[in-house]
This record gives C-alpha cells, sequence and structure tokens, in this order.
C-alpha cells in the first residue's frame, strides 16, 4: 500500500497565497499599457484583465520562494508563465470551438479568428519579453526550460486534436497527451521558480516531480468538472468535452467499462459528439458505472504524490504554501 504525507502545516498559508494572487493580478491588466498596440489594444486587454485563479504564477513565485527570493522580484517570471498560458487559452478555444471563457466571450467569439491568432501570438511574444526580464536566477537555463515545455505542450495540444477523430485511443495515450498539453507548463512553472530561487538541484527535482502530478491531477480534474461543475462557476457550458467528442478521462474509462445499450452510447458519442440531450444520460451512466469515482480517486492520487514530493523541500512558509495549493486544487470546483 502506498502511504502519502499527512499534511500538517505549521501555519495558514491561505493569506499570504491570495496576496501573491493579488500581486499577480495587479499587474497583469497593465501590461499592455507601454505597448504599441493599436488594433489590438482592446483585445489584448480584455483577455489581460480576465479572472483565472493564477495556479501557474503562484507556483511560480512560491517556488522561488523556497529559495529565499521575494514575490516581487520573481513577479516578471511569474507573469511570463501566465501571459504563457492566457495565450495557450485563446488559441486553445479556437481549437475547441469554445464560446465562453471565464465566463465571458471567447476573443474569437466577440471578435474574430483571425483577431484571437494575433492575439495570441502578441501574449507568447509577451511572455518570452517577460522571461528575459528575470531578476534573478539564469537566464539562459530559465529560457532553455520555457522552450522545452513550448514545444511539449503545442505536441499536446496536436495530440489531443488528432484524438477528436480517433476511435483507438487509449488512457495511456491520453495521460501522455495530458502530460505535454498541461503537466508541461505546471512542472516549468515550479521549475522556472526553482531557477529563479537558485535551490538544490535535488529541491528543483523534487519540484519538476510535483509539477507532473500537479498536471496529471489538474487536467483530469478538468475533465471531471467539464461535466459536474455548476455553469456558472464553471464560466463555460457544461459537457462540452463530449459534445465536441473530446477523447477525455471520463470517456475513456467509460469505454473500457461500460457494458451492453451504455457502450454503444458512449461508441456512438466517442464517433460523433454528443447532443446536448445526450449530457445528462452520460452523467447518470458514468456515475452508475464508476467512473466519476476513478476519475475522483486518480485526481487525489495524483494529488497525494505531488505532496510526497514537495514534502522532501526544505521546511517553511513556501513549501507549506505549495503543498496548501495542491490540496486546495483537488477540492476545487472550478
Ligand atoms: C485551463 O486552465 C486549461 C487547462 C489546462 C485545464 P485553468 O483551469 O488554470 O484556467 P484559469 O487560468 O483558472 O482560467
Ligand atoms: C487545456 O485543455 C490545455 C491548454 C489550454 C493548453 P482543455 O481544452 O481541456 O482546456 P479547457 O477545458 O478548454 O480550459
Ligand atoms: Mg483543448
Ligand atoms: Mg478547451
Ligand atoms: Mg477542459
Amino acid at each position: 500500500m502506498i502511504t502519502h504525507t499527512t499534511v500538517r502545516l505549521q501555519t495558514d498559508p491561505a493569506p499570504s497565497i491570495n496576496s501573491l494572487r493579488r500581486l499577480v493580478d495587479e499587474a497583469l491588466p497593465h501590461l499592455a499599457d507601454k505597448e504599441d498596440l493599436i488594433a489590438l489594444r482592446e483585445p489584448v486587454e480584455y483577455v489581460l484583465a480576465s479572472t483565472g485563479k493564477r495556479l501557474r504564477p503562484i507556483l511560480v513565485l512560491l517556488s522561488a520562494g523556497v529559495g529565499g527570493v521575494a514575490p516581487e522580484r520573481a513577479l516578471n517570471v511569474a507573469l511570463a508563465t501566465e501571459t504563457f498560458h492566457v495565450f495557450t487559452l485563446v488559441h486553445d478555444d479556437i481549437m475547441d470551438r469554445s464560446a465562453t471563457r471565464r465566463g465571458l466571450p471567447t476573443v474569437h467569439s466577440r471578435w474574430d479568428e483571425s483577431t484571437a491568432i494575433l492575439v495570441g501570438d502578441f501574449l507568447l511574444a509577451l511572455s518570452y519579453d517577460l522571461l528575459a526580464s528575470a531578476e534573478t536566477g539564469d537566464l539562459r537555463q530559465m529560457l532553455g526550460t520555457f522552450h522545452r515545455m513550448v514545444g511539449r505542450l503545442c505536441e499536446g495540444q496536436a495530440l489531443d486534436k488528432a484524438f477528436e477523430t480517433r476511435l483507438d485511443v487509449t488512457l495511456e495515450e491520453y495521460l501522455a497527451m495530458i502530460d505535454c498539453k498541461t503537466g508541461a507548463l505546471v512542472s516549468c512553472s515550479l521549475e522556472l521558480g526553482a531557477i529563479a530561487g537558485d535551490l538544490a538541484r535535488a529541491d528543483r527535482a523534487a519540484l519538476v516531480l510535483a509539477g507532473h502530478h500537479v498536471g496529471r491531477a489538474f487536467q483530469i480534474q478538468d475533465d471531471l468538472l467539464d461535466l459536474t461543475a455548476s455553469s456558472e462557476a464553471w464560466g463555460k457550458p457544461v459537457g462540452g468535452d463530449l459534445i465536441e467528442g473530446k477523447k477525455a478521462f471520463l470517456l475513456l474509462s467509460a469505454l473500457e467499462a461500460a457494458q451492453g445499450e451504455d457502450r454503444t452510447f458512449f461508441e456512438r458519442i466517442a464517433a460523433e459528439g454528443a447532443r446536448p440531450e445526450d449530457v445528462p444520460r452520460a452523467r447518470e451512466v458514468f456515475e452508475r458505472i464508476g467512473t466519476l469515482d476513478l476519475a475522483r480517486q486518480a485526481v487525489e492520487d495524483h494529488s497525494h504524490r505531488a505532496m510526497d514530493a514537495l514534502n522532501i523541500l526544505p521546511a517553511g512558509e513556501s513549501r507549506d504554501g505549495l503543498i496548501w495549493v495542491v490540496e486546495r486544487m483537488m477540492q476545487r470546483v472550478h
């Protein structure tokens, strides 16, 4: 049996994490202030002002904090990960034909696809500029780490799209795909913080490993919430993955477990995408055959593995903050 870290934190990390989030939230909307933008100014400011959970920049600030670096000094690196993340969201929404994000119309639906492509391009460039303005750490290493992540993330997104039209995708292939499309950036955020904080090799490796498990937990949770979240908190339509025929965790697990009529039903969804009226039935079957529990279990298991990895870091407020973030993520509703 695997035994996992029991989390006993010395302090309550919530207030200090809220202050890290505030730091990021205050800086983001001003990132385009000095930029030479005219036609793209409004949509760029629109996405920079939209409110997300800020998971990736918070991870950067906390892991740099393990090395004693003050949040303000790691802020540019943190902002690089969030602007890059927003770039991926803008392009992801074009690819996934999503009309809503963070409770607002997506850039391509409010403006048009060309605008969304260009807004994404600009944010990608902005993220490299922010990274190049890192105030601490070995910049060459940071750029190398970042660039490797970009390659993996794009590969993951390409696989995700290719899976839409394939009927023989395995759970193993799915896991390799999410390690790229989601895990790469989460892990990179923790590693960039480790470089900024000049951490020992073993600590940096522990953060990369934790990032791998956080990425898995996070994407499986995203797939689960895509069906089970309340639409208001989720900020986008519930059941979207099934409608698009996405080979996400629930559908792939159900295809392995379902029998008879249930199986035929999921095979049709995998081939054609669900009709809106299929969504409540799919949810009922997922519940009945144990797919939702399997997903919850996987989220919990990977979160615990992440916490185990974090536990080897030097004790302190930043390590507690990282463990707390992973714990909270397991309970998130959006
Ligand atoms: C959404 O990421 C994309 C995934 C990798 C699942 P988040 O759930 O972190 O989105 P925001 O930043 O909070 O909006
Ligand atoms: C997220 O995958 C991956 C990236 C944005 C890189 P999803 O397509 O599942 O993300 P959401 O559900 O649209 O946020
Ligand atoms: Mg996608
Ligand atoms: Mg999407
Ligand atoms: Mg999703």
